[in-house]
């Protein structure tokens, strides 16, 4: 059964067709309760052409500029290689368009910064494409810890992709059209593994650390051990709350892929475990509570989060909801956090203070 629609549809322009858009953003715009896929925007034209026969966005385009010039297009989603993000990102909110933009935010803390003030002068919303905060399990970890747990005590967060990851996701994904004309950055950016990893992965586990634990990461420590072509960061956190955290990126675990979470606090504590994305299945979240020494654990219907993110972020724009997305703010703090990871793995371990780095990982 298709979702109904509500009256008042957010008209959304999609920049690239590659696999994420294929994969997530322009069903979920079709999906989407209040959303619309007004416009496609693919540099490669017979990409362009293929994906568009797909799925009959009202307009379409090779280039970005005639997107944005589109007076119907109200937002744009920006689903093209990270090193693009901030730049594209910028053009949209100068064209008077809210703006979705692919994790993560950008490659260094600079333009990420740039983008804030960008933001802010706006008035414009954007949204960083942390789709895990619209896991129905996340939202009812968020809620219990902001209504029931008291004071925070510890949390930890780990991330291990599979070395099995893309044959499942080769069998949960439909078949991704490619072309050879489609524009990427210079050089290949997977080729830095150290770098790619941090920045694919690396950013959902930053934020979901912050939106989770509710309070800043002020300084980290972190160590890298990378053999047999694995990689492994164990990262201590330092909350500005007087909390401690832990992060566990490996990359990749001889074992299954598993995103979790273990949160501890003064009259509670939570568990929680992600699937991987593409299964649209909400994450087994359960809090338990002193005050009635129960679990919680909500049965989360609709885990498809890539079509939820978008329906959050046209609430926030079109009626004005508070923005349950990651914002500008955040993007920046993940950016500044996997910095400082950098930072501090290259020195094996010293302590670095967030609000002090700078570059990219
Ligand atoms: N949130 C998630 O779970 C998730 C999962 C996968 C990927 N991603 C993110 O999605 C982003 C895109 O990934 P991808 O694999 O689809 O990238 P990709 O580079 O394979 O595809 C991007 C497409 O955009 C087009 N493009 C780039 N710049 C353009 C421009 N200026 N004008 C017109 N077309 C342009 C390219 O031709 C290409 O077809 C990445 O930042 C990645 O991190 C997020």
């Amino acid at each position: 059964m298709p979702i109904p629609k509500e009256s008042r549809l957010l008209r959304i322009g999609v920049l690239g067709a590659g696999p994420i858009a294929q994969i997530a953003h322009l069903e979920a715009c079709r999906k989407g309760r209040n959303t619309q896929l007004y416009a496609l925007c693919e540099a490669a034209p017979d990409l362009l052409a293929r994906v568009a026969a797909m799925h009959r966005p009202q307009r379409s385009f090779l280039h970005y500029a005639d997107m944005l010039a589109d007076p119907n297009v109200e937002a744009v989603i920006v689903g093209v290689a990270d090193q693009f993000h901030a730049k594209l990102a910028l053009q949209a909110l100068e064209a008077g368009k809210h703006v979705l933009v692919e994790k993560p935010m950008g490659v260094t803390v600079e333009e990420c910064e740039a983008l804030r003030e960008a933001v802010i002068a706006s008035g414009l919303t954007l949204q960083v494409g942390h789709n895990r905060r619209f896991d129905p399990g996340v939202i009812h970890a968020r809620r219990f810890i902001q209504e029931k747990i008291g004071g925070l005590i510890s949390a930890q967060f780990w991330y291990y992709d599979s070395v099995h990851r893309y044959t499942m996701t080769d069998a949960l994904q439909p078949l991704v059209q490619t072309s050879t004309q489609v524009l990427r950055p210079t050089g290949d950016p997977k080729s830095d593994r150290r770098r790619y990893l941090m920045l694919a992965h690396g950013s959902h586990l930053t934020d979901t650390a912050r939106f989770l634990a509710q309070s800043e990461i002020t300084r980290l420590r972190s160590r890298l051990l990378e053999r047999l072509d694995r990689r492994c960061w164990f990262v201590d956190l330092a909350y500005a709350d007087g909390s401690l955290g832990h992060l566990d990126l490996t990359v990749t675990v001889a074992g299954d892929f598993e995103e979790g979470f273990r949160i501890q606090g003064e009259h509670g504590s939570v568990n929680g475990r992600l699937p991987i994305s593409w299964y649209h299945k909400a994450g087994f979240v359960e809090c338990f509570s002193t005050a009635d020494d129960l679990y919680t654990r909500p049965l989360g219907q609709d885990g498809h989060g890539y079509r939820r993110q978008l329906e959050g972020w046209a609430d926030t724009i079109l009626q004005g909801k508070e923005q349950w997305g990651a914002g500008v703010h955040d993007g920046l703090a993940s950016m500044r956090a996997m910095a400082a990871i950098a930072r501090s793995a290259a020195t094996c371990g010293d302590w670095v203070a967030l609000d002090s780095v700078s570059g990219g990982v």
